[in-house]
């Protein structure tokens, strides 16, 4: 496999993360090896087994309109050939994690930024910074979803002018993204289920963030989210849950400035809190938290 061209490490929200190339490259398709394709058919057929009636089923839909299977790892541009039908959205190559604004950028045009290498075998149940398999099996399938799909883009419109307003505005609205696209889980007649890239691309959280115990269950309020800490070392300690992708995109229509400007009067909250006001859906034990800070 070609190594990753990492340039340097940066602190930011997320933590300290490897900051790399913020160009678009082309998928190296061909230069993948046997294991990096034994790696994806092994990670796709866990997840694949795991996630019926625990995914949502626009994810699920998602999975089989891509055809994504275990047949080695997907071609973007096969892929991008069912996504500009659907909802115009483009799957573009890259190293890794990219700048904000970068990444912004991407989203507010309807690109979806993919890193185009996978893990190591040995790294199959963590990895600390994004792969092929959670940027494509984890996020992928749902920008065939017209309604998610306008939220990814409404949220890179966002975070443009998040960035023009400073620091404590995109730590809101990261965290916003954390919540949601990442970490987010949904009320459906048959009880609630996973529509967060970071869960559905984990075989571990996909079952912890549903039957464990310990973490609470929040239903969705956009300036409690965006107020709420998290961490990114361990499983959620909270999971916030919308009723429909629907409530997702009207959250994000109003112009967040005015937001942002009240939520600076107020402290941030540990990502372990339940407040009183709070729609609860299950309050967590707190089981196996670890109690040092947040992010
Ligand atoms: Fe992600």
């Amino acid at each position: 496999m070609v190594a990753a061209r990492k340039l340097e490490h940066q602190q930011t929200d997320l933590g300290y993360v490897p900051v790399y190339a913020t160009g678009v490259v082309e998928q190296p398709w061909s230069d993948y090896t046997g294991t990096d394709h034994e790696v994806w058919d092994a990670l796709f057929q866990r997840q694949r087994e795991l996630l019926p009636g625990r995914a949502c089923r626009e994810f699920l839909d998602g999975v089989e309109r891509f055809g994504l299977g275990a047949g080695g790892i997907p071609k973007f541009s096969d892929l991008n050939e069912v996504l500009a039908k659907a909802t115009g959205w483009e799957l573009v190559g890259v190293e890794g994690l990219l700048p904000d604004q970068v990444f912004f950028d991407h989203l507010a045009n309807r690109r979806f930024p993919v890193t185009w290498w996978i893990r190591k075998p040995e790294q199959m149940d963590y990895l600390s910074e994004p792969d092929l398999f959670h940027d494509l099996f984890g996020h992928v399938p749902l920008l065939l979803n017209p309604v998610f799909a306008d939220y990814m883009q409404a949220y890179g419109r966002g975070g443009m002018k998040a960035f023009a307003i400073g620091p404590e505005a995109l730590a809101r609205l990261t965290r916003l993204y954390w919540y949601t696209v990442e970490f987010g889980l949904i009320d459906t007649a048959e009880g609630l289920r996973i529509y967060g890239a970071g869960i559905v691309s984990s075989k571990g959280e996909s079952i912890y963030c549903l039957d464990s115990p310990a973490p609470n269950r929040i239903g969705f309020d956009l300036e409690r989210v965006m107020s709420t800490r998290y961490r990114i070392d361990t499983y959620q300690q909270t999971y916030f849950v919308i009723d429909d992708f629907a409530q997702l995109f009207d959250a994000t229509r109003p112009d967040f400035t005015p937001i942002y400007a009240r939520l600076a009067q107020r402290p941030a909250l540990a990502a372990r809190s339940v407040l009183e006001s709070d729609r609860v859906f299950t309050r967590g034990t707190g089981e196996g938290w670890a109690t040092d800070a947040d992010m």
